[in-house]
């Protein structure tokens, strides 16, 4: 067997007719830059997450950077994000001039940790302007904890949803909490476009509207240039391969729930961590994460040789970066996190992988644990 973390060809192949046509209308209509598609993908996406504004991007990076410009943070403003994410959470805070602060996770869910974050904003709570919280995996951080201190603390607050679009938190769609909600449809996500693509998603009127400048060279009107924008755009052609998936979305996620079950109960008992779902958030397991003592590493070789593509997200928490060595961390700061990069794993669980492949992957698992 060759099982990859993530089969986008064979997401593809049942919806590819419709894809071919929707490209196909780009390239007739030659609108590669804000064709209509565009415009229609930000209000289905609005419908569909309940935000009042989305506004496409080029990736989700800059989705965090632009929401984080949008909201007036500014060189030398302190950003706390959780020090185990992807990198690109800490560098779009780095790329507006801000400086990362980062805070550990709950062990469990591996999300940033409301305690360590208040620790961090009762030493340097002035100078804080915002923070990042990321819902890792695809569940929910703590919105409720998050927006208590952004409260008293007062900070915008934006969410890295990269992972989670589609997730709930408490009845709402993961991302539209916080002031903004930064969506990626890289093509690995659970919403993946063909190429770069990223979303803004908020409530807040004046923050859309600053959001639509900077994305476009800060054009009030055709070479008007009302603020510093940049060329942050969305493709149309990805827009429009996008209209199409996200009417898929929701099943593709609960085939996703499905097998996260299927690997939760095969793997009772066995001795290795299942993820745990924290009861305010739903799971959309963007990523199916095990957890595993001192074998993890003897366990992913295992699983590659087996034809089985597990993957370790991530091997090196944000502190121990050498891109982040000026932030002057040291080694042992973050003990949960560097844990969690010491023990985590993920396996494939992508919807739609066959029930053989969901067996033969839990069967591996077992005979390596007994
Ligand atoms: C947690 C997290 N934040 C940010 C990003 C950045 O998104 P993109 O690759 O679309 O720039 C990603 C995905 O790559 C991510 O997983």
């Amino acid at each position: 067997m060759n099982i990859p973390i993530l089969d986008v060809k064979r997401q593809i192949r049942p919806i590819r007719r419709q894809l071919d046509a929707a490209i196909k209308r780009v390239i007739d209509n030659a609108n590669f830059v804000f064709g209509s598609e565009i415009k229609q993908l930000e209000e289905e996406v609005a419908g569909y997450s309940g935000a009042k504004y989305a506004v496409a991007v080029s990736n989700g990076t800059d989705a965090i950077r632009l929401a984080l410009l949008a909201q007036g943070v500014k060189q030398g403003d302190k950003v706390i994000c959780p020090d185990f994410t992807y990198y690109a959470t800490a560098g779009a805070i780095a790329s507006v001039g801000a400086i990362p602060v980062f805070a550990d996770i709950y062990p469990d869910t591996y999300n940033i940790s409301i305690e360590s974050t208040e620790t961090i904003l009762k030493k340097q709570g002035k100078k804080i302007k915002a923070i990042v919280p990321v819902h890792l995996f695809g569940q929910c951080a703590d919105m409720k904890g998050i927006m208590g201190l952004a409260k008293k603390y007062d900070l915008k607050v934006v969410e890295d949803n990269a992972q989670a679009f589609g997730a709930e938190f408490r009845g709402k769609k993961a991302g539209t909490i916080g002031d903004c909600g930064a969506v990626s449809f890289f093509p690995g996500k659970n919403l993946g476009a063909f190429g770069d693509a990223g979303m803004v998603l908020t409530n807040n009127k004046s923050v859309a509207n600053r959001l639509y400048l900077l994305r476009n060279q800060g054009n009030i009107r055709k070479y008007h240039h009302l603020i510093v924008g940049y060329n942050n755009r969305m493709d149309t052609l990805q827009a429009a391969v996008l209209r199409v998936k996200l009417a898929h979305l929701d099943s593709w996620n609960t085939k996703r729930l499905q097998n996260a079950a299927y690997f939760n109960r095969a793997f009772e008992g066995l001795g290795i961590k299942t993820p745990v779902v924290s009861g305010f958030s739903t799971h959309i397991y963007h990523q199916y994460v095990l957890r595993l003592d001192n074998r993890r590493d003897t366990l992913v070789e295992y699983l590659r040789a087996k034809g089985i593509d597990a993957r370790v997200y991530y091997p090196l928490p944000l502190h121990l970066q050498e891109c982040f060595k000026y932030l002057g961390y040291k080694a042992a700061d973050f003990p949960e996190s560097i844990k969690a990069s010491k023990e985590t794993l993920a396996i494939p669980v992508y919807p739609d992988m066959t029930k053989q492949e969901r067996n033969y992957i839990a069967a591996c698992i077992e005979r390596f644990l007994k």
